[in-house]
């Protein structure tokens, strides 16, 4: 076990490893194809590899198997110079590719990048279209500053909203998350990169630090000692796992077939995840039939004294740096016969495929060039990702605002001029910056705005009562290291108490908007005293123009929540026992809650929630009806029966009943959900389709259900119009 004080010294030393001079390109391996039959490219990827593992040394596969320098990028793979083989650069995240990382702890350093939304907001879209959009986005930028390997998406569920990476995941569900990631992965690699799926598997807390003095914007990557990412064990059940947390993992793999997957910090069921045999080779190999390459997450992901299972087991290549795949430490293990060639060859052959096929032989990356990169045109699409993913979570009408007839806005808030986002690996430093308040100042259909982000509630008050409308723009923080230790805007404390401000504004000014920009979900116990509530997640860096286009009603609000926002911390899933989150002092966590998660367990407990999942409003209406449902899918018609352009997204449910042991059932689970734009009056029939497996609960195995199903349709979780049914309902 590694206590904090060495995790940070640890973190430190393999900082300043990676600002070591970076190793530039060589002439490509494949510029002279005399007697090098890897060079072939009419062999697949999978062949090449194969006769490329065949021309290595013995130490030169040793070498590809842990990190190598990797200058101004968070990891690489040894390059052979003897082949003409170049380093294989790997950075970003679903966010951005935030190169690089500095001794100090800060991230940004001196390259700029595309800042999208984060994947929270990117998951409100309920648009895979838009995700392989991003996704091709930030495979484009990564290629462009230099990499083969691209390390995200992250599929992790979002298990408790206090988790300090909650805004790097696609939110509670694992059909919206699968879908999202398959689609991210599609669009990225259509780029020329491999992507890692991460963080396999049962990721999904950072532990808690109770001093709080890390984990803030001034030290960004924190470091939760009680129940770390280090150290937990997530002591879950296999259903559980199928259908929750490994879920949205599988959907990627079928669907989008990401070059790489990483594996988690975390123990899973006594093993770490990158030793556990169940994880990589009885699941992801055998069940799944994943033939890529598995990569630990970064310095200690692995762990020298389970070198033979981390080997054994199927972990390929340990990043950033070869301490547990040392090949001093290797070496004898093969000579003794504790470790199999073969094996060798198996994880040389696995690192291979992935960079080949992402052109590490025929064109590699050149070195960065940030001039290379379009950003007017990426700047686009982080603006479409921010609007999409924009939800109305309230309205009593003040919203849109009427361009020109609105003379006097009031926008509030120590964030208003300040653009959010979180920390870590999935922080960026953005070409551009975008806060609310320019964004709201420059709109044209603003008349006369007025910014004071004074935390001085009697001061913000009167400003508000001055002006006809006022915006009260409030954040969080969220940070990779360290999980947020309560859910209000009070937390952490640097933006002031951010709930008094809006309760302050909203006493003095009947038409109170409040644009909250955060991760994930926090407590909103105001909402019913302001006039309009706007999630605005993380907004990247086109944000502000998103937001103040959603404001004036240029386009419809169209976002729909991943995630359920709770009344108060005590309805959590989690909340019932300690054991649960954060967990044991042994650094258990029990997933007690078994397959209820999010809105499973808020429907199943008959929890309101504050918003449930799913929902989100718009600046029209919408009607579901004719709804038919066949095994194989459900038809229904999706109407606009308001005035205005804007997009239903309607969801398609099931319920199922009891499946052999799996006698606890959500009361409904997402299996389909579509973006529909229509014009006022415009009906369309929409066809969600319905698998096997929809119909399906693990227990043992994939079991389909026998009994009575129940299907729903509608706008969210909890409001499901269209019924019908499947099978023998009697
Ligand atoms: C994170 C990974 C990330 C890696 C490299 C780790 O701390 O857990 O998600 O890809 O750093 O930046």
């Amino acid at each position: 076990m590694l206590p904090g004080r060495s995790l940070r010294t640890a973190y430190a030393v393999a900082a300043a490893c990676a600002l070591l001079p970076t190793t530039t390109a060589a002439a490509t391996a494949c510029s002279d194809p005399t007697g090098r039959p890897w060079c072939d490219r009419a062999q697949d990827a999978d062949t090449r590899a194969r006769l490329l593992t065949a021309a290595l040394t013995t130490g030169e596969k040793l070498k590809l198997l842990g990190g190598y320098r990797s200058g101004d990028h968070a990891g690489a793979i040894a390059p052979v110079p003897r082949l003409g083989v170049p380093v294989a650069y790997v950075d970003g995240s679903t966010i951005g590719v935030g190169q690089p990382v500095s001794a100090d702890g800060r991230i940004g350093g001196k390259n700029r990048a595309t800042q999208m939304p984060s994947p929270t907001a990117l998951a409100a879209t309920f648009d895979p279209a838009l995700a392989r959009r991003a996704g091709a986005t930030i495979g484009d930028e990564a290629r462009k500053k230099g990499n083969t390997g691209l390390l995200g998406p992250a599929a992790d569920i979002m298990r408790v909203p206090y988790g300090g990476r909650t805004f790097e995941s696609f939110g509670e569900d694992p059909h919206l998350s699968g879908r999202m990631a398959a689609a991210w992965i599609q669009g990225a690699e259509s780029a020329g990169v491999f992507t890692s799926l991460k963080h396999f598997a049962v990721n999904n807390q950072e532990g808690r630090d109770p001093t709080a003095k890390l984990g803030t914007e001034a030290f960004p990557l924190g470091f939760g000692t009680q129940s770390s990412r280090y150290l937990y064990n997530a002591v879950v059940s296999e259903r559980a796992m199928r259908e929750i947390y490994l879920a949205p993992f599988e959907t990627a793999i079928r669907e989008g077939r990401p070059g790489s997957v990483m594996c988690a910090y975390n123990r899973v069921n006594g093993p770490y995840a990158c030793a556990s045999r169940h994880l990589l080779a009885d699941v992801l190999r055998r069940d799944w039939g994943y033939h890529g390459l598995v990569m630990s997450d970064w310095i200690v992901g692995a762990h020298p004294w389970d070198a033979v299972a981390h080997f054994r087991n199927g972990l390929d290549l340990e990043m950033p740096s070869p301490v547990t795949y040392a090949p001093a430490l290797l070496k004898p293990l093969l000579q003794l016969g504790v470790l199999r060639t073969a094996q060798l060859d198996e994880h040389v052959r696995r690192i291979l495929r992935a960079t080949i096929a992402a052109g590490i032989l025929d064109d590699p990356p050149s070195p960065p060039d940030e001039s290379a990169i379009d950003v007017d045109g990426h700047n686009a699409v982080a603006r479409a990702v921010a609007e999409g993913g924009v939800v109305l979570l309230r309205n009593t009408g003040v919203l849109p605002l009427q361009a020109g007839a609105t003379p006097r806005i009031a926008v509030l808030g120590p964030a208003a001029r300040r653009s959010a986002s979180g920390g870590g690996s999935g922080s960026v430093r953005p070409f551009r910056t975008d806060p609310v308040a320019d964004a709201l100042t420059a709109h044209p259909g603003a008349g006369q705005v007025t910014v004071d982000t004074t935390r001085d509630r009697a001061r913000a008050a009167s400003v508000a009562r001055a002006a006809d409308i006022a915006v009260v723009v409030v954040r969080d923080y969220e940070t990779e290291g360290a999980d947020r230790l309560c859910l209000t805007l009070r937390c952490p404390p640097t933006y002031g108490d951010q709930d008094a401000l809006i309760e302050a504004v909203a006493a003095a000014q009947p038409n109170t908007v409040v644009v909250v920009q955060s991760g994930g979900p926090v407590l909103i116990p105001w909402r019913d005293r302001v006039a309009a509530v706007v999630q605005a997640w993380y907004p990247g860096q086109a944000g502000g123009t998103a937001i103040a286009r959603v404001l004036f009603g240029d386009v419809d609000p169209s976002g729909r929540l991943p995630v359920t926002f709770p009344v108060r911390e005590a309805d959590l899933p989690t909340a019932e026992s300690a054991r649960r989150y954060p967990g044991t002092a042994a650094q258990n966590v029990h997933y007690e809650e078994g397959v209820l998660v999010g809105y499973r367990w808020y429907d199943a407990r008959g929890i309101a929630p504050a918003y449930p999942f799913g929902f989100g409003l718009s600046y029209t209406s919408f009607a579901y009806s004719d709804l038919r449902v066949a095994e194989d899918g459900v038809t229904f018609a999706a109407r606009n029966t308001g005035e205005r352009r804007g997009a239903a997204v309607p969801q398609l449910y099931v319920g199922l009943p009891p499946i052999g042991g799996a006698t606890v059932q959500p009361p409904w689970q997402l299996r389909g959900a579509e973006k529909v734009w229509l014009e006022p009056g415009e009906r369309r029939e929409v066809t969600l389709p319905l698998t096997a497996r929809d119909l399906s609960s693990w227990d043992g195995g994939w079991k389909r259900a026998t009994g009575c199903v129940r299907v729903a349709v509608g706008a969210s979780s909890r409001d499901l119009p269209l019924r019908g049914t499947l099978g023998e309902c009697g």
